[in-house]
């Protein structure tokens, strides 16, 4: 099978500040890819590399096979969907829809057909008549996406398209975004800074950090085995706890969950606590001064020393990375 995206050896440097180095990665047809990554790590330059807005120091980028590392972004079949979707307000959802089609000079019969089209597949056919101040967020996602679509791209870049929705609506255009991509069956690359995007949305996500990707794979891969010290750190709702073995250079890392409260060889002392719904949340010190997140059903005093054991951990050497074959302790029934 061609990969729909292929980076191959892919460099980029602005100055001294390294965005790719020796970058290669293969995405599927039809796979929702996440690139995951604190912000400024260079995710936008990614996508806008791909894209052909921004070139590459070597390397080459190929789409459904073709090598499209010299041509012009109008000539790489992609579609891009920005943070704030970039509606014009002055036109209707239709002529937005329309647009794209307009400027590569599609006649009218041509463009009215895609449009409905469009507007069907992403249910926005009431709203075709509306300015995009008279829509919802979720309608102004759509809208984009029609947008995108009608120009039957061959690969969909999105860039934290989510990010300007409130809280209370992330999960409902989350899901729906998801399913979109499903029944389009098309290839999505996906830029967030937002681990609950990535966990619901990719097929695989690759953290990006220092111009490589430290690790791509599903997201429950990388959650529960980070290769690193600092995808540990980064990945999950609470970063991963460490703490040095009793001899030599290596620690060990484990999630919260990982934890048996009650008794055990571990102990640290409550700093913060937080009630969060049913649970308790943590912040502790451990007697060598590491940080340890738990969670408890009861709120404890804080001052108070909590003791624990470990059902898993992981090691990770003195570089950080993670030893292979290290889990210790019983692992648990998933
Ligand atoms: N054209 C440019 N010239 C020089 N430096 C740039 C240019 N574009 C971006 N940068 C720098 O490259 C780094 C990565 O920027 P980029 O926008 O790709 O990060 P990002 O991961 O998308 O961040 P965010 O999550 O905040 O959107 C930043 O330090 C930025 O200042
Ligand atoms: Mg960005």
């Amino acid at each position: 099978m061609t990969a729909q995206l292929e980076l191959d050896h892919v460099s980029k440097h602005f100055g001294d500040r390294v965005i790719a180095e020796d970058v290669s990665l293969a995405v599927d047809p039809g796979e929702f890819f996440v690139i995951l990554g604190p912000s400024g790590e260079g995710k936008s330059t990614f996508l806008r590399m791909i894209a052909g807005i921004e070139t590459v120091d070597s390397g080459e980028i190929r789409i459904a096979g073709t090598d499209v590392t010299e041509l012009p972004p109008n000539k790489r079949r992609i579609a891009m969907v920005f943070q704030n979707y970039a509606l014009y307000p002055n036109m209707s959802v239709y002529k937005n829809i329309a647009f794209p089609l307009k400027m590569q000079f599609f006649s009218r019969d041509e463009i009215e057909p895609k449009v409905r089209d469009a507007a069907r597949t992403l249910g926005i056919t009431e709203i075709l008549d509306r300015r995009p101040n008279q829509i919802s967020g979720g309608q102004q996602q759509r809208v984009a996406l029609a947008r995108a679509i009608v120009r039957s791209p061959s690969l969909f870049l999105l860039d934290e398209p989510l990010s300007n929705l409130d809280a209370r609506v992330r999960f409902s255009a989350r899901a729906e975004l998801k399913k979109i991509q499903r029944d389009l069956g098309q290839t999505f690359i996906y830029v967030t800074h937002d681990q609950k995007e990535a966990e619901s949305l990719s097929d695989r996500t690759g953290v990006l950090h220092l111009g490589r990707f430290e690790q791509i794979g599903p997201f429950h891969d990388i959650y529960e085995t980070p290769t690193s010290h600092w995808v540990g750190d980064f990945v999950g709702d609470f970063p991963m706890n460490f703490l040095p073995e009793p001899s030599g250079p290596n620690e060990i890392g484990f999630r919260t969950e990982w934890i048996d409260i009650g008794s055990g060889p571990y102990s640290a002392v409550v700093e913060v606590a937080e009630r969060q719904g049913d649970l308790v949340s943590l912040l502790c010190r451990a007697p060598g001064g590491q940080r340890v997140f738990l969670t408890t059903l009861q709120m404890p005093t804080i001052g108070e020393t909590i003791h624990f054991g470990l059902r898993q951990s992981l090691r990770f050497d003195a570089k950080g990375q993670r030893i292979e074959g290290g889990t210790t302790g019983a692992l648990p029934a998933h």
